[in-house]
């Protein structure tokens, strides 16, 4: 693969290289004035996300103004139950609400099959996507893993402390399984067909990952990933798969021994020489910039950069954040990382 002329692929597929590729989670969004531009139209989030022509203008965005490495498609991990039949809205200013999972018996309102008549425009902004970027640059799909959506489809929206779901997993896990394979089963054929419409690289968001205790991660974010992993590779073997089990710790090592995804998305607190050590010889690392170093910029955003890239460019590496960037940055300070990133080269 070392062949490939997309830096992005290259690094996941585990090749180092000077510099390193860059894109930033969250990358299309309100920091950037076009974006808020098309939001004041006033249409409804779900609705820009399922309107092919505004998804594609949207996502095209950054890479126009930045030139990143990845175009990440510009949808929601909240889609998913939406597909399946649950009642998904977004509110200016709350955010993300639905009509919340209660009981197991909740379960039969959801079903499999509208999903694909329901994501068909998700797969139409992708076609017209690889027609339409640079012939560097990857076009990126991705999900929220099992839990992470689970935790939306259960609390009704953000949660501070997720109690009404870990209380429905620790008390019944039996049928917390049952949630969770069926956001498998979801989450597998969305992402496959993403591939097919043209995703070149995925990102599986579990960014709620880090509250559980060491038995539950295994069983309801591990062992999902795995699964859905398994499934993606079984239909497309080359397309690399990127992992964030945000806010895991130590936890991070079992997931690059386990998971069997090709690079894993390290959040803002992971030490840098012990992702090194522990993990880049297994896994191609992503991360891990503070995104608010990008509201302040100067010298810290300087001097941050330049921790991260030192530490980690010389093994298989993506420069991203270490999750998404918030509407409080700066858009001058996006362009200066990229200038900086692109012009880092290892030392000696
Ligand atoms: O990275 C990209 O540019 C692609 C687009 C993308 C969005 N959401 C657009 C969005 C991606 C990859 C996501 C993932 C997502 N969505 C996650 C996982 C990543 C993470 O940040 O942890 C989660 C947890 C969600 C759920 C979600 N969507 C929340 C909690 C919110 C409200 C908070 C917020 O930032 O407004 C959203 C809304 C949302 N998703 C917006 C965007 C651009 C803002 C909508 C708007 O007001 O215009």
């Amino acid at each position: 693969m070392t062949t490939d002329p997309k830096p992005l692929l290259r690094a996941l597929h585990g090749t180092a290289g000077a510099p390193p590729p860059i894109w930033l989670m969250r990358q299309a969004g309100r920091y950037l004035p076009e974006y808020r531009e098309i939001r004041a139209r006033g249409r409804d989030f779900l609705d820009v996300c399922l309107t092919p022509d505004l998804a594609v203008e949207i996502t095209l965005q950054p890479i126009r103004r930045f030139g990143l490495d990845g175009a990440i498609l510009f949808s929601d991990i909240l889609i998913v139950p939406h597909a399946l039949g649950q009642k998904v809205w977004f509110e200016d200013g709350v955010g993300p609400k639905l009509e919340p999972l209660r009981r197991i018996e909740d379960l039969k309102q959801l079903s499999l099959g509208g999903l694909d008549e329901a994501l068909a425009p998700v797969y139409e902004t992708l076609r017209r996507l690889s027609g339409e970027l640079p012939r560097e640059t990857t076009l990126i799909g991705f999900a929220g893993a099992p839990w992470t959506v689970a935790s939306y489809m259960i609390e009704g929206g953000s949660s501070k402390d997720y109690a009404t779901a870990k209380t429905w997993a620790y008390g019944a896990p039996k049928e917390f399984d049952r949630i969770i394979a069926l956001l498998v089963e979801a989450t597998s054929r969305y992402l496959i067909a993403q591939i097919a419409a043209g995703a070149e690289a995925l990102q599986i968001f579990d960014s709620w990952a880090g509250v559980w205790p060491e038995a539950a991660l295994r069983r309801w974010c591990l062992a999902p990933a795995q699964e859905i992993v398994r499934r993606v590779k079984a239909a497309h073997p080359t397309i690399p798969l990127i992992l964030f089990p945000r806010g895991v710790g130590p936890m991070y090592q079992a997931f690059a021994e386990e998971c069997g995804a090709d690079a894993l998305s390290l959040d803002t607190t992971v030490p840098l020489a012990w992702a090194r050590d522990h993990l880049q010889g297994k896994v191609a690392v992503q991360g891990n910039l503070d995104p608010l170093v990008l509201v302040a910029g100067g010298a810290t955003q300087a001097e941050a950069t330049a921790t991260v890239l030192d530490a980690l460019g010389s093994g298989p590496f993506v420069f991203n954040l270490g999750h998404g960037i918030t509407p409080q940055a700066s858009p001058d300070n996006v362009a200066a990382l990229v200038e900086q990133v692109r012009a880092w080269r290892p030392k000696g």
